[in-house]
């Protein structure tokens, strides 16, 4: 391919990606960047990281469940990856006599492996760059305004054609995929091998695994033990088979050899796993849509909303375990919108971008290149004129659908109002126990109906304040109408009302099922009524998004004719890349500095027995009392926790092996700081830092903390 004989002189004088900066796709690395990893300290080859023809490290990097990576450390196919990753697993597995989630679990033998039905782990067999294959194929629609080019549907059928047939059915578990790089100018094709029978081996009370918890979250030194451990078992020829008790480990093609060495700053460092989105070739138009709209409205409304469910939390300890996961997951979403905005203001990202696009147009202009600064003109119209929809969308997702929990009330009635209307008694009870089962899917143990009406009250009243009244959901006119533009009113009659209020309304209408009461309940009228909203605002989106995706393909297609096309990164899409870099601590802040390592010390100097985000468990102040550290201590006698690196991450990275210059585990990625996060639209390099537990510190956890250290025996340590 011609594309591939770029002279290696050429791509590094006209590198516009800073040092570290990247997330590059395996196939390319030799080509792209393998002098400056060595340069910087690398040992390795690029066909030790990755080889199209036998094992490489890249086959111990797999896809965990569906949006975290993990690696394997054993030739028994022990697999490590977050705490925060495996959390669904383990908090399944939690009861009140057996609460793995506070008190941590450990199997003592291979029989008390926990079976995981639903998760699955991926393992990547063949990357193939399959551009002039798909470029061809595309070339036989005629139709210009075809989407094709991006359509998962058409670019996994010609996935399962050039595969063929036979080769999926004589390898089970296997699948294939084409993936669209650079906006649709570039594709690869993906082999993927899933496992599905996936046993938890053991994870550590909450205590380690979360401490620090959602204040910590983010955030820059750390001291979190962010790790848990399974196992991929396999059919006894090593294929992917369901769960069974016949199955055995799987015996892997290759998996981590681990070291024990630790790091110093500077050292070199690398991550390979399953980055999931970032907006690296965002226009500065799209940059101030992001900080004003999107990231605003996030903030906002989550902020208010936060506000009203800890208060909750704080009065009520059931409610505190109730919301313990929801305000988690909000918060995590909130705080990453305030580190984009803080890195968009304070490195004026829009300006960054504007000079690169100034750049293109002027090459452009030279080259008599016309489609580039069209496409330019094309994106800035686009987001002006979707302003007003954006605005209402976000509000709309985030203040109604996400912020109010009985939007996702049951909804789909008209078969139980059919079999109301009958005379079938069997049909009729059967209908009433879906319902009831969908009530109780929607109102489980971790609703409060009364925290749902204190927050739908403020939710409401600012969604209001800040949208049109003709902007909003047809239903809210009875806001107006009924309660004189009351909310509080509204919101308690909803509750009042509807039969999905309580669970005294709800049993009060199973006593006297009513085909009347349900074609009139309230909640059910809301709901609908937004999800119409909601339905509308995506199609009008829509109109938008075609002719965006088309003048970002071509934007992004002049960047790559302007840089030469080998000398960046296309922006992540949870394929599987590899970052390196250094492990190095930073300034936040004028005179402030933040070291690469953070110890054991630091987590008794945050101890904090009356926050629960903050107990240290009993044993880890006996072993740190005792400085029964084993072989797994620093140099200095501390025990290590984590350290921090300048590897280009983002969200899905989270479970990611990070390894040393000779390819040996030395840590799990688990976050990035909060200064750091803006490194999704473009990288910071004295800014930007992934948060890495240390191996030493997860095997000292494993081995001194929970007693399994037989674990270690299967891996090779260093
Ligand atoms: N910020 C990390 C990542 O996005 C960890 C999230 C889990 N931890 C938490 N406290 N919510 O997504
Ligand atoms: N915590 C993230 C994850 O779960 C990692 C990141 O955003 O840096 O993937």
């Amino acid at each position: 391919m011609k594309r591939l004989i770029i002279s290696l002189a050429a791509v590094i004088l006209s590198l516009p990606a800073m040092a570290d900066e990247g997330m590059w796709l395996l196939p390319l690395l030799k080509g792209q960047k393998l002098p400056e990893m060595q340069a910087l300290g690398l040992k390795l080859q690029d066909y030790d990281i990755y080889s199209p023809d036998s094992a490489s490290l890249k086959d111990a990097v797999v896809i965990f469940g569906g949006g975290c990576t993990g690696e394997i450390v054993s030739p028994d196919g022990l697999l490590l990856t977050n705490h925060h990753c495996g959390y669904g697993c383990i908090q399944r597995h939690s009861t009140l006599e057996h609460d793995y989630l506070t008190d941590g679990f450990w199997a003592m033998s291979r029989e008390e492996e926990l079976p995981n039905p639903g998760i699955t782990v991926t393992f990547i067999d063949k990357i193939e760059d399959v551009t002039d294959y798909v470029k061809k194929e595309l070339e036989k629609n005629t139709d210009p305004n075809s989407m094709d080019f991006l359509s998962p549907k058409f670019l996994n059928g010609l996935a399962k054609a050039k595969a063929g047939e036979k080769f999926l059915q004589d390898n089970p578990g296997t699948e294939v995929e084409i993936k669209a790089f650079y906006g649709g100018n570039q594709y690869f094709m993906f082999t993927k091998k899933i496992y599905s029978d996936i046993r938890l081996v053991g994870a550590p009370p909450s205590s380690i695994g979360k401490f620090g918890a959602d204040t910590d979250n983010w955030m820059w030194p750390r001291h979190t033990g962010d790790f848990s451990v399974f196992r991929v078992y396999a059919d006894e020829n090593g294929n992917p088979a369901p769960y069974s008790d016949k199955n055995v480990p799987l015996r892997p093609k290759r998996w981590f050899k681990i070291s024990l060495k630790g790091v110093q700053e500077d050292d070199y460092a690398m991550m390979m796993g399953f980055p999931g989105r970032t907006n690296k070739y965002y226009t500065s138009w799209e940059v101030a849509e992001r900080r004003d709209i999107d990231n605003t409205v996030r903030i906002n409304i989550r902020d208010l909303r936060q506000k009203v469910m800890l208060e909750e939390m704080l009065k009520d300890p059931a409610v505190r375990i109730q919301y313990a996961s929801k305000y988690a997951g909000s918060t995590n979403a909130y705080k990453n919108a305030i580190g984009s905005n803080w890195a968009i203001k304070k490195r004026n990202f829009e300006q960054v971008k504007k000079e690169e696009q100034d750049k293109l147009i002027a090459w452009s202009n030279k080259m008599c290149e016309p489609n580039y600064p069209d496409a330019l003109m094309a994106l800035e119209q686009i987001v002006s004129d979707r302003k007003d929809l954006r605005f209402r969308s976000w509000m709309l997702d985030e203040a109604i659908i996400r912020g109010i929990e009985f939007t996702n009330v049951p909804t789909k009635t008209d078969a139980v109002i059919e079999a109301l209307k009958g005379k079938d008694k069997k049909a009729k009870d059967e209908q009433l126990r879906l319902l009831e089962r969908a009530y109780h899917g929607f109102a489980n143990d971790n609703y409060s109906a009364d925290v749902d009406r204190k927050i739908a009250k403020v939710m409401l009243k600012e969604y209001r304040r800040q949208v049109a009244p003709k902007a909003q959901p047809a239903y809210f006119e009875q806001i107006d109408k009924k309660f004189k533009g009351d909310t509080d009113s509204f919101v308690d009659y909803l509750f009042e009302k509807s039969i999905f209020g309580s669970e005294d309304n709800f049993n009060k209408f199973l006593a006297r099922p009513s085909v009347k009461a349900l074609e009139n309940d309230p909640m059910i009228l809301f709901a609908k009524s937004v999800r119409a909203e909601e339905v509308s605002l995506k199609d009008s989106l829509k109109e938008f998004e075609d002719g965006y995706a088309m003048a970002h393909r071509s934007y992004v297609k002049g960047l790559l004719a302007m840089y030469g096309d080998r000398a960046n990164f296309p922006d992540a899409n949870f394929t599987l890349r590899l970052t390196y870099g250094q492990v190095k601590g930073y300034s936040p802040r004028d005179c402030d500095y933040y070291g690469y390592q953070t110890t054991l010390d630091g987590v008794m100097e945050k101890e904090d027995s009356t926050n629960w985000e903050f107990v240290v468990p009993a044993r880890l102040k006996e072993l740190y009392a005792a400085k029964d550290f084993g072989r797994y201590k620093a140099p200095n006698d501390k025990m290590p926790v984590a350290f921090s690196a300048t590897t280009h991450s983002t969200g899905g990275n989270s479970g990611s092996p990070v390894m040393n210059a000779n390819g040996e585990l030395i840590g799990i990625n688990f976050d990035r700081n909060w200064e750091g996060v803006g490194g999704d639209i473009q990288y910071l390099p004295d800014y930007q830092r992934s948060i890495i537990v240390d191996i030493r510190y997860v095997l000292f956890i494993m081995d001194k903390y929970a007693g399994a250290g037989y674990l270690l025996d299967e891996m090779e340590i260093e």
